[in-house]
């Protein structure tokens, strides 16, 4: 059984794969419209989402499946307590292939360990968001042709954005990628993505901190919001949400085939004159996500009998995870497992006791 926890999960020919079944999904949905007759989606929402459980939701019913699930952990057994592994055990015996969106990082590997049906990783806190990932590339390649040699620049919340993380995980595997990191200092990529995906030979980097700088250089400008729900301090939030507010005036520098993305809920970070400017592909890009998460369904529910690429970790009782958002803090009864000297949950480097 496979599941899609991060986007390495999928490699860059699968990747292909899915946009080209998704490219199809978009000329022909009739094709498609009894594939997953008698299957069930489960959607596990211990978070906020409209675009993404709505889409799959879309997406199960095009492909003439049926949908069952919260979108709130106050309507679930989580509000009397109950574990995520727990949970997820039960809904695994009501459904086909489980969505799941949880606060906390790990959530979704920690699920993994107990289902019985793929999960699907739909955001663990600002961690990863693989299925946000799949909408923004084959978005890319719908408006380029390709993901390689492009000059991405991602501006906002680079620390806590879970899209961020996921789409430098994906790009850096591409030839020649460029990344323009747009951030001020309280908000810079953390290290882990850095050093798992930025060091390597194919891409590059740059920090800056004005975006007018980076913009005529750009192919991609990916904005963001400023995560304020996983703040500890409001006040530093308030400080920081108007870092950066793109407008027309910052675009006219912009190169003419610029594509201006966002993984949607904006607050004021794209003022609404962008809109209109034929560059602005965010509303576009949202209703991809129908269509890719279609493809990645039809995907994971015919891959029975093949196994996780995870390598499950080692429990090691001289360590501990100190990442205040990993579901391991505060999960009852998790196995804690590190590998290569980081947890495996979350990918924050563990602490010796
Ligand atoms: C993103 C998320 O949940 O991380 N939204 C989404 O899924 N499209 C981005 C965000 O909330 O800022």
């Amino acid at each position: 059984m496979r599941n899609l926890i991060d986007i390495l999960d999928f490699s860059v020919e699968e990747i292909d794969e899915l946009i080209a079944v998704a490219n199809d999904i978009i000329d022909d949905p009739e094709k498609y419209r009894d594939v997953c007759h008698g299957k069930i989606l489960g959607t596990l929402f211990f978070e906020p989402s409209t675009r993404t459980r709505l889409s799959f939701t879309s997406a199960m019913m095009s492909l003439g499946g049926q949908v069952l699930g919260f979108d709130n952990a106050a309507s679930s057994s989580t509000s009397k307590g109950e574990t995520v592994q727990d949970t997820v055990r039960m809904v695994s015996a009501y459904t086909d292939i489980i969505a799941m969106r949880h606060p906390k990082e790990g959530a979704p590997i920690a699920a993994s360990r107990v289902a019985t049906v793929p999960i699907i990783n739909a955001g663990d806190g600002g961690h990863f968001h693989p299925t946000q990932t799949m909408t923004d590339l084959i978005t890319i390649k719908r408006k380029f042709g390709r993901l390689d040699n492009l000059t991405v620049g991602i501006c906002g919340d680079l620390k806590y954005g879970r899209t961020v993380h996921s789409l430098i995980a994906a790009m850096s595997r591409y030839e020649n990628v460029k990344f323009v990191l747009i951030a001020p200092d309280e908000l810079a990529l953390p290290d882990y993505v850095k050093d798992e995906f930025l060091a390597k030979d194919t891409s590059s980097y740059v920090e800056i901190k004005s975006l007018e700088e980076a913009i005529p250089s750009l192919d991609i400008l990916y904005m963001t919001r400023v995560q304020e729900e996983r703040f500890h301090d409001k006040a530093q939030y308030e400080k920081l949400k108007d870092s950066y507010i793109l407008n027309l005036s910052k675009l006219k520098f912009a190169k003419p085939t610029l594509s201006i993305l966002h993984p949607l809920p904006r607050v004021n970070e794209i003022n609404v004159d962008v809109d209109d400017d034929p560059r602005a592909h965010y509303f576009e890009q949202a209703a991809n996500g129908r269509y890719i998460r279609m493809a990645i369904i039809l995907k994971l529910l015919g891959t029975k009998g093949i196994e996780d690429r995870r390598n499950d970790g080692l429990e090691d009782d001289t360590l501990e995870c100190r990442n205040p958002h990993c579901l391991t803090l505060t999960e009852r009864g998790i196995k804690k497992l590190f590998k290569d000297g980081k947890c495996i949950y979350c990918d924050q480097t563990a602490h010796k006791k």
